[in-house]
């Protein structure tokens, strides 16, 4: 049977407007296409990786998706609701984490930001207290020691972890969550990845996670879409996506001493390799999409030049080799 996606992006385009200044009287408008064209869809129990650098879109796209921006032209829902004519009942089935923790009273503690919020949610009054405590005890903050102390004295740290317990008080099936990890001490840092996989694991609920580094999205995401000026480049596993780019596997061959004549090698591996030398040893690098294929004759060749062979690895091309061959294409 066919699942249907919790959330649903059909084509979604944002212009922004802005001036750009010349002078002190002069200005012309111009108009920013932060997303031309964006869709995606994603299913209950998984955490899906909106990836992509500074300006791509990302927070657009959250924006969009939480009902704080309307989108130009295009279409959104969420547990099909249509996130611009129905608001009101996606905002009931939505935690929204935006980079910029906006609302929390600094002379308030952790705990009474999050039960006026609760309040204002419209959680009934019998249950606010026990579902603030359960929140606080979920993000760690009351491991912390952190519940009943002044947000005005909160790390970083515990106001993401804050700011992610407000998005959790409704027990929301579809959690939206902006570089939620952005400039975190290592500890919450991880804290919030694990919590949010358990989310969608444990929970069966639908993550979507936007992030501008490669490592954090290969170890926290499902399913990864790259996004560059506003346009998906790529979608799929974090290894389907390697996968896509096995040429970029790269093979290191350490020997002992210096300057050596590789012609041979090229013959074998049909580049020219990339040699570096250090601390009396020589690296010889280079990339193959089937290194198992080459490895043989490669080690047949340099031994018979009389290389002595310290070392050789084969090194799995990183998102990152993945995000610059895409953005490369674009
Ligand atoms: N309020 C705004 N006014 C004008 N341009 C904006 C505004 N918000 C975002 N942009 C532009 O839209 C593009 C996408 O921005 P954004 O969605 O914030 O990207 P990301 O979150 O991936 O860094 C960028 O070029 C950005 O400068
Ligand atoms: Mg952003």
């Amino acid at each position: 049977m066919p699942r249907s996606p919790s959330v649903e992006a059909i084509g979604l385009i944002k212009r922004y407007k802005t001036k750009e200044r010349k002078g002190l009287f002069k200005g012309r408008t111009i108009v920013i296409e932060a997303l031309k064209g964006v869709s995606f869809k994603i299913y209950p129990g998984e955490v899906v990786g909106l990836l992509g650098p500074n300006g791509a879109g990302k927070t657009t796209t959250i924006k969009i998706i939480s009902t704080l921006l309307i989108p130009d032209e295009g279409e959104a829902y969420v547990k099909g609701y249509d996130v611009v004519t129905e608001a009101d009942m996606v905002r009931k089935n939505i935690g929204v984490m935006l980079t910029v923790e906006k609302g929390f009273y600094n002379k308030l503690t952790g705990r009474e930001n999050l039960e006026y919020f609760a309040a204002l949610y419209g959680l009934s009054s019998n249950t606010i207290k026990k579902r603030v405590q359960e929140v606080l005890e979920v993000v760690g903050l009351e491991e912390l020691g952190a519940s009943d102390r002044l947000f005005e004295e909160y790390s970083l740290g515990m106001k993401a972890r804050l700011n992610l317990a407000r998005a959790l008080l409704r027990d929301p099936d579809v959690v939206l969550l902006d570089e939620p990890t952005l400039g975190l001490d290592p500890p919450s840092a991880r804290k919030i990845r694990d919590l949010v996989k358990g989310l969608a694991h444990r929970e069966g609920k639908t993550v979507l996670y936007t992030t501008h580094n490669m490592f954090e999205a290969e170890i926290v995401c499902d399913r990864i879409i790259l996004i560059n000026k506003g346009i998906i480049v790529a979608e799929g596993t974090p290894d389907e996506l390697k996968d896509k780019i096995m040429a970029f596997r790269t093979v290191k061959i350490m020997v002992k001493g210096g300057p050596r004549r590789y012609d041979k090698l090229k013959e074998v591996i049909g580049v020219d390799p990339e040699i570096r030398r250090e601390n009396g040893l020589t690296t010889i690098m280079f990339k193959a999409r089937k290194p198992e294929e080459l490895i043989g004759d490669v080690i047949r060749v340099l031994v018979s030049n009389g290389a002595d062979i310290v070392k050789l690895t084969v090194e799995e091309p990183t998102l990152e080799d993945v995000f610059v061959y895409y953005s490369s294409k674009g």
